[in-house]
């Protein structure tokens, strides 16, 4: 997969007095159907998060509150983005290396998945990430 698929949607914002709302809606925002909602919250400053890949999994990962780093690595390139807006949604597509980390205090992430939990769609060594990665056509 190509680190360039990964791209920052920005959601829509209706701005008010009484505070902003935003939201979700498929298909144009999220290109798959969502099955799973988590979230990260209670981060440690210096902890990192992630660092692993999925084979299948689609995601969109939103800074709901406070910021966090995300590093995308699809074993050529990498690339760091700052997610500091509940309005943006960073779009997150298979075989992406992914670390989050210099998280602010009071960060929440939210991350929406296009599969239910499931440990065995998940390259958690970087190596047989690489190998894989390399390898064309191996992952959805
Ligand atoms: P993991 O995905 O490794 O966390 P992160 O990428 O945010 O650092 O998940 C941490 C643990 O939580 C792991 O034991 C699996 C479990 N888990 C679930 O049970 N359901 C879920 O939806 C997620 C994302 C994780």
């Amino acid at each position: 997969m190509d680190i360039n698929l990964c791209r920052i949607e920005n959601l829509p914002r209706i701005a008010d007095a009484r505070g902003n709302l935003s939201f979700v809606e498929g298909p144009t925002l999220v290109p798959f159907d969502i099955q799973r909602v988590y979230y990260l919250y209670d981060v440690p400053g210096g902890a990192d998060r992630g660092a692993h890949a999925h084979k299948a999994l689609h995601q969109l990962m939103i800074a709901l509150s406070g910021a966090f780093e995300v590093e995308l690595d699809d074993g050529k390139r990498k690339k760091t983005i700052r997610l500091d807006r509940a309005y943006r949604g960073l779009y997150i597509c298979p075989m992406i290396w992914r670390t989050l980390q210099n998280f602010s205090s009071g960060a929440v992430c939210l991350v929406l998945a296009s599969e239910r939990y499931d440990e065995a769609d998940y390259i958690r060594d970087y190596d047989a990430f690489l190998e894989l990665a390399r390898r064309p056509g191996t992952c959805a």
